[in-house]
């Protein structure tokens, strides 16, 4: 045997789907070929000015060292009034976690509580990430199937996959790609489902703000006794556009959870970077008109979307509640969602991501962050490559 085979952990992590497809788009985009980008998962906002000016003034100091490994006091106290503010909890910097992105501390969250063979619960469609990041911790992804037509696991169909060998559940709501939001029955069942198994759930909460027609996200502590099994995943790369600051964090009760987590945290990365989080906290604390604009565009995006798709026949979809993505039914014109991506890239040089990256196939992930006239042009596109496939017999 060579010495410079992969391991088998790397042998069997796949590439980061949406990440690929936004390489592909750039590169065809630098070609000079007149993409139109509706796979994205960023907003298109300007950084807030507070950030800016931090980074500024923190560059000019010309201190740039490494911070305190699990986030910097000013950040973290940012943090603290962010939960208080929306979750009505009390929490100090024993309780928090800042990390490279929302990604990393979901990592670190994983490889502090997932031992081989562990079961980690979360519903289909699920954010491409998750059930590699349980594979790379060592942990078997299980995936909740909704029934045929629903973009939403029931809470029957999700208690039906716990068993003794889960460790933790994950959701996501507003849910990165379907938009949907889980209602608070739901939640206040898999938070009471979770205390009573003893088993952990994480809220990946990365877009919680951005919903829509009124809509609030519930908030899980509403239900939970201790919220020692509770972890809350959020950060500034949505909410305020920041997605290059690379600064998300976690945030729990349960203080030994938050330790072990910080222990992953400072034996791969050691710490984030100073001028992220110097930006981070000023954002937090800056004016917040940004995620109201944001969040009303959004919506407004969101409808113009709707009015488009619904002038494509023979697809479903149901309206996005929150978050900046769509994901309809295209499974009339492929059932193979890569074929189709891949088809309309080609054919109408539009980039949308294929459902089968979030687990279920014959969807597409359209995004609304890009701007109003991409979307529309973009959807025209894609209807009238759509119109020049071969016509389906019955
Ligand atoms: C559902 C979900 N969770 C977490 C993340 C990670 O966000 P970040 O690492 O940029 O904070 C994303 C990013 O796309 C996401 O869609």
């Amino acid at each position: 045997m060579s010495d410079l085979t992969l391991s088998k952990r790397a042998q069997t992590i796949g590439d980061s789907p949406t990440l690929k497809i936004n390489a592909l788009a750039r590169a065809l985009k630098k070609e000079g070929k007149p993409i139109i980008h509706l796979g994205g998962g960023e907003p298109v906002f300007p950084a807030p000015q507070a950030a800016v000016e931090a980074i500024i003034e923190k560059a000019k100091s010309r201190k740039i060292k490494y911070s305190p490994s699990t986030g910097t006091p000013e950040l973290k106290e940012a943090v603290a009034q962010y939960t208080l503010a929306n979750y009505g909890q009390k929490v100090g910097p024993e309780n928090i976690i800042v990390s490279a992105g929302a990604k990393q501390a979901l990592f670190n969250f994983l490889l502090a509580i997932v031992n081989a063979g562990d079961e980690v619960v979360f519903p289909a469609p699920y954010w491409v990430s998750y059930p590699e990041m349980v594979k790379m911790a060592g942990g078997t992804p299980v995936i909740v199937r909704p029934a045929k037509g629903r973009l939403r696991v029931s809470f029957e169909e999700l208690a039906a996959t716990v068993t003794d060998k889960t460790k933790a559940i994950l959701l996501n709501s507003p849910n990165n790609p379907s938009g949907q939001v889980f209602d608070a029955d739901f939640i206040k069942q898999v938070v009471q489902l979770a205390e009573k198994k003893q088993i952990f759930l994480l809220m990946d909460d990365i877009y919680h703000k951005l919903v829509f027609d009124g809509k609030v996200c519930p908030n899980p502590y509403d239900y939970s006794q201790d919220g020692q099994n509770l972890v809350i995943a959020n950060g500034v790369s949505k909410l305020y556009g920041l997605t290059g600051l690379r600064i998300g964090w976690a945030v729990s009760q349960n203080r030994s959870l938050i330790s072990a987590m910080g222990r992953m945290q400072a034996q791969s990365t050691s710490c984030n970077s100073d001028l992220s989080e110097a930006a981070a906290a000023a954002a937090l604390t800056g004016d917040q008109r940004c995620i109201e604009d944001l969040r009303s565009l959004l919506q407004h995006n969101r409808d113009v979307l709707m009015a488009e798709l619904e002038q494509i026949p023979h697809i479903r979809v149901q309206k996005p509640q929150g978050t900046f993505y769509s994901f309809a039914d295209f499974s009339y014109y492929n059932s193979d969602s890569q074929v189709l991506a891949q088809y309309l890239l080609e054919e109408a040089l539009v980039a949308v991501v294929p459902g089968q990256a979030f687990g279920m196939d014959g969807h597409l992930r359209i995004s609304f962050c890009a701007s109003e006239d991409s979307i529309v042009q973009g959807v025209r596109r894609i209807k009238r490559a759509l119109e020049n496939l071969p016509i389906k017999e019955g």
